[in-house]
């Protein structure tokens, strides 16, 4: 599959290089300064391009900015033709980490969709990048949950398996609303890592009675 990241920090790299081992075909944007990207683009052997280019190359476009410039992000990736999927990573955090900008009222998911009227928009935050580095030694091998939020069955399907490619397990969790719940339920992580100190190879986990 063809994948347009939009941002390329902590998150956008990690989420490449996982794809790029499955075989999905990467191209990673940035908003600032495109030239910076071609050294980090070439060494995770993906392509490299402006958040247009980024956008018009992929089958899902994968938003991965700060929430500040998410809105900034998205006009620069217009115009996007072709009722694409863009996958929404972003947590909707205050700039010092302290909590949420918006929650339970609307969701981050639900805010991108109404700045992206083109997209089929799924919200689905993926587990820390410290942990996409090597996803499959978390409590002995429980893979992180990752639940993937949308209005449109097809994508959060194609999303869904995305999710797996990265090592996640996804959780087919329903319409773009019930981001309200599952973003909060991400914020918890943050605040466990970098505030109470757990650190970053954390993930949260859904168990379902399997008989
Ligand atoms: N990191 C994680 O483990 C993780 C996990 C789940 C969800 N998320 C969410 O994913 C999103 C990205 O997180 P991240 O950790 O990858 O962030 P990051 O390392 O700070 O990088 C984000 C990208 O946005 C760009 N950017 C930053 N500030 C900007 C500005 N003022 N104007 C324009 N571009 C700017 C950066 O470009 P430059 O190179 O030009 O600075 C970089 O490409 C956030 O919403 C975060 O909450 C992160």
């Amino acid at each position: 599959m063809k994948i347009g990241i939009i941002g390329a920090g902590n998150l956008g790299t990690g989420l490449a290089r996982q794809l790029v081992k499955q075989n999905h075909a990467v191209m990673l944007s940035i908003i600032r300064d495109p030239a910076k990207l071609e050294k980090t683009a070439r060494s995770l052997g993906t392509r490299s391009g402006t958040p247009d280019e980024a956008a018009a190359f992929g089958d899902v476009i994968v938003l991965a900015t700060p929430w500040t410039v998410t809105a900034e992000a998205l006009r620069q990736a217009e115009p996007v033709s072709g009722n694409k999927i863009l996958w929404d990573c972003t947590n909707a955090l205050k700039p010092d980490m302290s909590g949420l900008m918006i929650s339970t009222t609307t969701s981050g998911g639900e805010e991108v969709a109404k700045l992206a009227p083109w997209a089929r928009v799924i919200k689905a935050i993926p587990p820390f990048a410290e942990v996409l580095k090597s996803p499959k030694t978390l409590a002995g091998g429980a893979r992180p949950a990752v639940f993937v939020c949308g209005d449109d069955p097809q994508a959060r399907k194609v999303v869904v398996g995305l999710a797996e490619d990265i090592g996640g397990a996804a959780v087919d969790a329903g319409p773009l609303i019930l981001a309200r719940y599952t973003e909060p339920a991400c914020m918890l992580l943050v605040s466990l890592a970098y505030v109470r100190g757990f650190g970053a190879r954390i993930g949260l986990a859904l168990l379902r009675d399997s008989a």
